[in-house]
């Protein structure tokens, strides 16, 4: 119920040009590339790369039962905030945005990515909730 509700409200803007109704059952299917490395559901275990539950609101590498790389640590200082911008920007080309980051992933489709980013905010906490 959420997550239809949440196709329908969240609209994502990237570059200057499109405004692309992002579409979350797509992202939930996109994300099974990442599934190899990434679980989502909240409390699940870290595997290769961090549990992304609630990645949305909890600030870039704050997961306190992961150990990131020092690259990602340091960049994540700079960064402290997962924007949709800068989201769209790591699952572009991880590597480009934070050399030296253990995660390699590109994703040339703008709309693919928006999928995604809308997927995550619904694996997340809703505003209004505690
Ligand atoms: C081959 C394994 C792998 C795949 C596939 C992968 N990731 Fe990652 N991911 C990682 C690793 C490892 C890190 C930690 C990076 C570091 O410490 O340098 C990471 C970090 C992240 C982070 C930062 C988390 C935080 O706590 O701030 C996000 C967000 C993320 N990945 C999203 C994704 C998404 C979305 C996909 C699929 C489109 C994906 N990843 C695919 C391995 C992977």
């Amino acid at each position: 119920m959420i997550k239809t509700l949440l196709t329908a409200t969240v609209l994502f803007t990237a570059g200057c040009s499109s405004l692309y109704a992002a579409d979350v059952a797509k992202g939930e299917k996109g994300f099974k590339k990442c599934k190899s490395c990434h679980s989502i559901a909240e409390g699940d275990k870290n595997k290769t790369g961090p549990n992304l539950w609630n990645i949305m609101n909890r600030g870039v590498g704050t997961n306190e039962d992961y150990k990131y790389s020092k690259k990602f640590a340091a960049w994540a200082e700079e960064n402290p905030e997962w924007t949709d911008e800068l989201m769209d920007a790591w699952l572009t080309n991880s590597k480009k945005l934070v050399k030296g980051t253990k995660m390699m992933y590109k994703e040339k489709k703008e709309t693919k990515r928006a999928d995604l980013i809308a997927y995550l905010h619904s694996m997340g906490e809703q505003p209004g909730e505690e």
